[in-house]
């Protein structure tokens, strides 16, 4: 793939229609639906990204809905947000309870990349968590380090190599149904920005 890619802050006037039709799963070989964690990622994205970012800024959490645009329309986007730690379950507390004044926590809650990217090499999955890092850094100036955690369903194989990739930590595991609401792993990459 040889287009332009060019990042940009999603925009509600601007980028609701194009989100309605941002496509980064297709059902699986022999399958009727799409993988139900990708689904919901694309339902996310397509329905709820905009509001929700708008809504965390409101909120203070300085939420961010950056998206990747080439030729076809958008090619990849993703999401984050500052957390509060004292809303962590409490594995995830202890796991952080070393945390000083300068240090906050960010969630990269959502990333995903257009179908016609997928299958790929994972070039630009790659360039979007790259972006991410990056840009979590320029919202937080004021920190000397930077917690950057993802929850991942235990399901998403292609999510947790492409987190390995950059060495973040699984810090806890997702499980199947029935065990309750634990389809999602906590994973944790520490960011020290240059002073
Ligand atoms: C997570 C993501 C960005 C990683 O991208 P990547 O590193 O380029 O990796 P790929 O998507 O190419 O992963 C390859 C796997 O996806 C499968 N895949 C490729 N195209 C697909 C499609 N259109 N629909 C469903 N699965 C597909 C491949 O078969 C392969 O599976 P396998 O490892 O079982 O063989 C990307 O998988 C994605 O956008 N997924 C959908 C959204 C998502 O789940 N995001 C993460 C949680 S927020």
């Amino acid at each position: 793939m040889t287009d332009t890619i060019h990042w940009r802050e999603a925009e509600k006037k601007r980028d609701t229609l194009s989100l309605r039709g941002f496509t980064c799963t297709t059902p699986r070989e022999g399958r009727a639906a799409p993988p139900l964690h990708e689904d919901q990622v694309q339902r996310y994205f397509r329905h709820h990204a905009i509001a929700a970012a708008n809504r965390s800024r409101d909120q203070g959490k300085g939420g961010r809905l950056m998206i990747a645009e080439d030729s076809q329309g958008i090619a990849a986007a993703y999401t984050h947000q500052r957390l509060d730690p004292a809303s962590f379950p409490t594995k995830l507390a202890l796991a952080l309870d070393f945390m000083g004044v300068q240090e906050v926590v960010r969630e990269l809650c959502f990333l995903a990349v257009a179908t016609r990217y997928r299958n790929n090499g994972g070039a630009l999955a790659d360039e979007a968590v790259t972006e991410a890092l990056y840009d979590i850094v320029d919202c937080e100036p004021e920190a000397e380090r930077i917690y950057v955690l993802g929850q991942v369903d235990y399901n998403n194989k292609a999510s947790m190599k492409m987190l390995e990739r950059f060495d973040f930590l699984q810090l806890t595991q997702g499980v199947p149904p029935p065990t309750g609401d634990q389809r999602l792993g906590w994973w944790l990459r520490i960011v020290d920005p240059p002073r």
